[in-house]
């Protein structure tokens, strides 16, 4: 068994910043009193996902964007192996996995876009109750594709005896 380097450490501490600040602007959204702290929050994810977009586009290897193409036929036929338990391994993302991450990287560009909008009302969209509706249904919507992320990193982590997880955090995996 040998070992491969995968995940370089822009794409570690990206991840798990964007997992903190996203956390934090989630928590905080109810409540007038946090508001600071949530637009503080949102605009430090929104400045995570710009950086990972130029990241994506500059770097090779496994975080290039080359590397896991938005492929939506392939994703669902991917998707429909892991459920019957035969998906071929990846070493990089998988094609489901890119197609969810496309969609986290652009609702929440959306998400946070909107929070500006409606957080500076009045200016550039003088259309408050849009930009709410915007806000409102392009965070819960990235909420449920989280969840979706992580059930997916779980049933992968299972399916392969390769821990996604610590993949993140230590850059490495094994290779049989
Ligand atoms: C706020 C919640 C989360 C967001 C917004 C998020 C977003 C992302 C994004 C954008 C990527 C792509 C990484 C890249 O190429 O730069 C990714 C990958 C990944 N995430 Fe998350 N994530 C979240 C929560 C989690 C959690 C809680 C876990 C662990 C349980 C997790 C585990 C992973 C793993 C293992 C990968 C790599 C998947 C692979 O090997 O293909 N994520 N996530
Ligand atoms: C990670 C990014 C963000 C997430 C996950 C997030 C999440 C949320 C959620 C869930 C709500 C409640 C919406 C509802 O249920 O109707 C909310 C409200 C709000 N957010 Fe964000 N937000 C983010 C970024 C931002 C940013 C960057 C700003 C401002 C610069 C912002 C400003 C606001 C404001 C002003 C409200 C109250 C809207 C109202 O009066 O209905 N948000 N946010």
């Amino acid at each position: 068994m040998s070992t491969k380097y995968v995940w370089d450490p822009f794409v570690r501490v990206f991840h798990w910043s964007l997992v903190i600040a996203f956390s934090v602007a989630f928590y905080t959204h109810a409540s007038e009193w946090n508001r600071l702290i949530h637009v503080r929050a949102g605009y430090i994810a929104g400045f995570l996902l710009l950086a990972r977009i130029v990241w994506g586009l500059m770097k090779t290897g496994y975080a290039s964007f080359k590397k896991f193409p938005l492929n939506p036929v392939w994703a669902v036929k991917y998707g429909d192996r892991l459920l019957h338990g035969h998906a071929k391994r990846y070493i990089g993302h998988n094609p489901a996995g890119a197609l969810i991450i496309y969609a986290m990287l652009a609702l929440g560009l959306i998400a946070v876009g909107s929070g500006w909008l409606v957080y500076n009302e009045g200016w550039l969209i003088d259309q408050p109750e849009f930009l709410q509706a915007v806000h409102h249904y392009s965070t819960w919507g990235w909420l449920i594709l989280v969840a979706v992320h992580v059930l997916g990193v779980i049933a992968e982590s299972i399916l392969h005896k390769d821990n996604l997880i610590l993949a993140m955090i230590t850059g490495r995996k094994d290779l049989p």
